[in-house]
């Protein structure tokens, strides 16, 4: 490997390594563009997937970069790259997972490994090859708008679910591995409040106090599992250490990262994060970000102006070049680790399987059933009053609230684009769907969106299912942990014997003074495209397993958890078992 490497890097000019160290979004860079910047990567952002947002759409446009690479002089293959975080969540009618949280709240490493291999044929089938997840925070302030991208609070469980995530996606039985992300090193769950950098965020891209005890006993151990399974490269966070961004960091990109944990895949910085060192200075910031140890810069729109700075660094001496080679180095080996040289094109799997066999992967009735049961195990009961099992004899189950009929809702955001979608632009069932296929069309009824139950009928159990609407990253900070669909609640309430509340929400939101009038609360988190799992648990044929995976907070009194003035209204751990 290493003597590939280097005798390729011996016959490169300084514009074909900064081209490796180069990548950018597939809406900034038409294939042409690519070749003639000599592109290391290409990316589809959250709202990059293509116009035929279709299996074979994503091939086509992956293999368009891949070919004018390969047409290049030296032939360097690139890597293709998007953020499959709960499956390939971009991609129409692929199987949406739940979100971490969801999965931490499940702790079962083994689902979690299942899901990552699920994930890797689904991605992998598109011809993509480097998929941005897993997100490794240990989140403390749950009015962070990633919440529900970490699998929770507890580094150890963050840990074992990373690494068996990883494990997963990079399954070596499959034409074309898929690369994984540790992301974001580091410290982007621990950020507080109010110290966001950017003006729309509140607390998301914001600043951890430098606290080594923080960085070594909480922040470090789930990225030296993630490596040792097998994660090859990682993503500087866009938060900030003690005052100073993390992508202009040597001492955390260099010292800590490659001294301490002694990683040696390649970095790759966030989207457009390397501008943000030097607010102002794109040349001064791509300077001190390369030095402190960014291998590969996600630019990711003006490829020309991070080259030409690039390149002005390094001939007047300001970066030398050993630097340059090291990152390309480092590229370069996990590009040939990959196989990616072997098997450059997407289009020669179809050429090796029959088209069924790969196609058929993207939301096969293997991977739906694989959702639906990681749905069942994340939903956490709080609270039973005995409603619980619906069992076979229920009655008539009245559904309403924002989130009975709408799987957009359900997937939350990175879902086809980045924000998410609410309604049924997503493919899936929804909870009214799941309902119907087990209790039949005859003992199910949708109420309106306010709640009211259709005249003439007499629900004996009523199940509400509110939370919040799709939002992704400092877009979905929140100051009051408010959710949606209260109204509906307290009409139901008046309608039904029982009430049964479903909440559908990225992380706990405030629910103190209305939780004495439920008979039942449930936390399902964003359960994805298999509703049917919710039903399952509900009606007693699958046991209720998981418990909190982050403290539930009583009130905004109880948020940063680190620095909680009360009793949370539910600990980690909470959860009433079943089986
Ligand atoms: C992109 C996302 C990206 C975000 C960053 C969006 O336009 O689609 O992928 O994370 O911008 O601000
Ligand atoms: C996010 C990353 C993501 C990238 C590309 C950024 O805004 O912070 O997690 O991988 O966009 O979509």
């Amino acid at each position: 490997m290493s003597d590939r490497v280097e005798a390729l890097l011996g016959e490169m000019t300084l514009a074909e390594k900064v081209g490796q160290m180069t990548l950018l979004e597939n809406g900034s860079a038409r294939p042409d563009e690519a070749g003639s910047l000599l592109l290391g990567g290409v990316l589809s952002g959250g709202d990059g997937a293509p116009a035929d947002n279709s299996r074979t759409g994503w091939v086509d446009m992956v293999d368009g970069y891949q070919r004018v690479a390969l047409d290049t002089r030296l032939g360097i293959p690139l890597l293709y790259g998007v953020d499959a975080v709960h499956g390939h969540g971009l991609l129409a009618g692929a199987t949406v997972f739940p979100h971490n949280v969801g999965l931490g709240a499940s702790g079962d490493a083994d689902l979690v490994r299942e899901i990552g291999r699920a994930t890797a044929a689904e991605v992998s089938a598109t011809g993509v090859t480097w998929n941005f997840a897993p997100v490794l925070a240990v989140v403390d302030d749950v009015r962070w708008g990633r919440t529900y991208e970490s699998y929770g609070a507890d580094p150890a469980l963050v840990a074992s679910l990373g690494a068996a995530y990883v494990e997963g996606l990079t399954r070596d039985d499959l034409d074309r591995p898929v690369l994984a992300t540790a992301k974001h090193w580091i410290g982007d769950g621990s950020v507080r409040w109010q110290t966001s950098t950017n003006p729309d965020f509140r607390i998301d891209q914001g600043d951890v106090p430098a606290d080594d005890a923080l960085l070594r006993d909480v922040l470090i151990p789930p990225y030296v599992a993630a490596f040792e399974a097998g994660a090859r490269t990682t993503m500087a966070s866009f938060s900030s250490w003690g005052g100073q961004k993390v992508h202009g960091s040597e001492a955390l990109l260099t010292d800590v990262l490659r001294g301490a944990v002694g990683f040696d895949g390649f970095v790759v910085s966030d989207w457009a994060g390397i501008d943000q060192i030097v607010p102002d200075d794109v040349a001064a910031s791509i300077e001190q970000a390369i030095l402190a140890g960014i291998d590969m810069s996600m630019v990711p729109s003006d490829g020309q102006g991070f080259q030409s700075a690039l390149v002005a660094a390094v001939e007047a001496g300001r970066i030398p070049l050993a630097r340059i080679d090291e990152a390309v180095t480092r590229i370069l080996t996990v590009k040939f680790e990959l196989g990616l040289f072997e098997r450059p094109l997407a289009a020669a799997i179809d050429e090796l399987d029959a088209d069924d066999q790969v196609g058929g992967t993207i939301a096969s009735d293997e991977h739906r059933a694989l959702a639906r049961r990681a749905v069942a195990a994340s939903a956490v009961l709080l609270q039973n009053d005995g409603v619980l099992p619906l069992g076979d004899d229920s009655g008539v189950i009245v559904v309403g609230g924002p989130a009975a009929d709408d799987v957009g809702r359900q997937a939350g955001g990175w879902t086809l684009s980045w924000q998410g979608e609410t309604g049924d632009a997503v493919t899936g069932t929804s909870l009214l769907e799941g309902l119907i296929d087990r209790y039949g069309v005859d003992r199910v009824v949708l109420a309106d969106r306010g709640g009211a139950v259709p005249e003439g009928v007499r629900p004996d159990v009523c199940i509400a299912a509110v939370g919040e609407r799709p939002y992704a990253e400092g877009l979905g900070d929140s100051s009051a942990l408010a959710w949606e669909g209260s109204a509906a609640v307290e009409t139901l309430r008046t309608a039904c014997p029982e009430l049964v509340v479903v909440m559908m929400s990225g992380r706990p939101m405030i629910v103190t003074d209305r939780l004495p009038e439920w008979d039942a609360f449930i936390a399902s988190w964003l359960p994805g495209s298999e509703a049917g799992g919710i039903v399952d648990v509900l009606s007693g044929d699958v046991p209720f397993t998981a418990t909190l995976p982050v403290e539930w907070p009583a009130s905004l009194a109880g948020v940063p958890a680190s620095e909680s003035i009360e009793a949370p209204l539910f600990p980690i751990g909470a959860g009433i078992l079943t089986s």
